[in-house]
């Protein structure tokens, strides 16, 4: 023993010297990079759909100086992506004034979730393609024989009468589609339609029934139909300029090695890369679970609270050692599931159908 003290005594390389490491492992600031601010609940739509639910009722906004307020703790936290959104959230007040600030103080993109209808035409018509990284018009199927059982009479009209404006005036102007029964078969004839009039992308996401979806579960898709839309998205892809996206949010036993192979390893909520802040205070990293009270903080006087009951990062890690399903198929890639599929469905994908592995809904795959 004491030989081998010696030795590492003589030798004045192993340690005991504070030696120039390789190379710095220098950390990172900055977690939350995406800000998802709902700046009103007001809407002048009650889209049968809408996660947002009661808070349209009751149609809270926020006012500037607490938007600003809200911008700049954010944005010292990490955030350097901006969504703004609602409610409609062109009817704020002061919607330009705080896309504006927003640059103002560092957020490198701005980008705006619309309807397209009532004023939005409008208050665009006074901002420059330049103030946005992109805008996103929802559309709710391929015409208003869709669009306008979802979101009401006429709405279709008005929502492509901004989004041809928008792209006439080169706004980056980009399609956000919420695809549920009523919807999966006319809703493909976005691509060409939106290809036609220079629309840069089309995204299409699953309906989650919650809020006002409560009241529509029969929207809902099976996991295996999502699936079959998807594959569907990746055969017609090749044929289009327009660029088409889709989330997972399902996967089969057949290809989930293909999230895997781009990294997927389950609920993304864990890594805290996202924040959306209601005018009530509450703020939730993952939106499957905005109809709960397990939102992670509470704004309070301007002040960020950890909500101290169960809180959705209690959520997030439990499944790592108590899985949301009895018999795990892929236990490296999903990591114990999405355990706010129990909460809003009762039981988890994976338990309901044993062909179908669950991908966390906030998980964006290269597809
Ligand atoms: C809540 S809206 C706010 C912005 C704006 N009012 C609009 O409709 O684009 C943001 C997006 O969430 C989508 N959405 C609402 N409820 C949803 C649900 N239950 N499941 C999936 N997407 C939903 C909407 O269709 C819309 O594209
Ligand atoms: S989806 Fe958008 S337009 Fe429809 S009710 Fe919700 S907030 Fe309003
Ligand atoms: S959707 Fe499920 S898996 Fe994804 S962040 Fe939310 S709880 Fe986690």
């Amino acid at each position: 023993m004491l030989t081998v003290l010696n030795e590492l005594e003589n030798n004045e390389d192993l340690y005991g010297y504070a030696r120039v490491p390789e190379h710095f492992d220098r950390i990172e600031y900055g977690r939350f990079r995406n800000v998802y601010l709902y700046i009103t609940e007001k809407c002048q739509l009650h889209c049968g759909h809408c996660y947002m639910g009661q808070r349209l009722v009751r149609a809270k906004f926020i006012p500037l100086a607490e938007v600003k307020h809200i911008l700049q703790i954010w944005r010292k936290l990490g955030g350097s992506k901006l969504s703004i959104l609602g409610g409609e959230p062109t009817l704020h007040p002061d919607f330009i004034t705080i896309c504006r600030y927003a640059k103002t103080i560092g957020y490198e993109k701005v980008i705006l979730n619309t309807n397209g209808v009532g004023k939005a035409l409008t208050i665009l018509s006074n901002m420059e393609p330049e103030e946005f990284s992109y805008i996103q018009v929802s559309l709710d199927g391929g015409s208003s024989k869709t669009h306008d059982v979802i979101r009401g009479p006429g709405t279709f009209r008005l929502a492509w009468k901004t989004l041809e404006s928008l792209t006439a005036r080169k706004f980056d102007t980009r399609i956000i589609c919420t695809v549920n029964r009523k919807n999966r078969l006319d809703c493909l004839e976005l691509i060409p339609k939106c290809e036609e009039i220079g629309a840069s992308l089309v995204k299409f996401h699953v309906f989650s029934n919650i809020g006002n979806g409560q009241e529509n579960t029969d929207w809902a898709m099976a996991p295996r139909d999502w699936i079959e839309f998807y594959e569907e998205l990746e055969k017609i892809k090749k044929d289009h300029k327009i660029q088409i996206w889709y989330q997972p949010t399902y996967a089969n036993r057949e290809n989930i090695h293909r999230f895997t192979q781009q990294g997927y390893r389950g609920c993304i909520g864990r890594t805290l890369d996202r924040i959306s802040i209601f005018p009530d205070g509450r703020a939730y990293v993952c939106s499957y679970l905005f109809d709960t009270a397990q939102n992670m903080f509470q704004m309070v006087d301007g002040e960020i609270e950890v909500n101290r009951k169960e809180n959705e990062f209690e959520l997030f890690t439990k499944v790592l050692t108590k899985p949301s399903c009895s018999t795990c198929k892929a236990p490296k890639t999903c990591l114990g599931g999405c355990p706010a599929e129990e909460l809003s469905m009762g039981t988890s994908s994976c338990k309901a159908d044993s062909e179908i592995i669950p991908v966390c809904r906030l998980w964006k795959s290269d597809y």
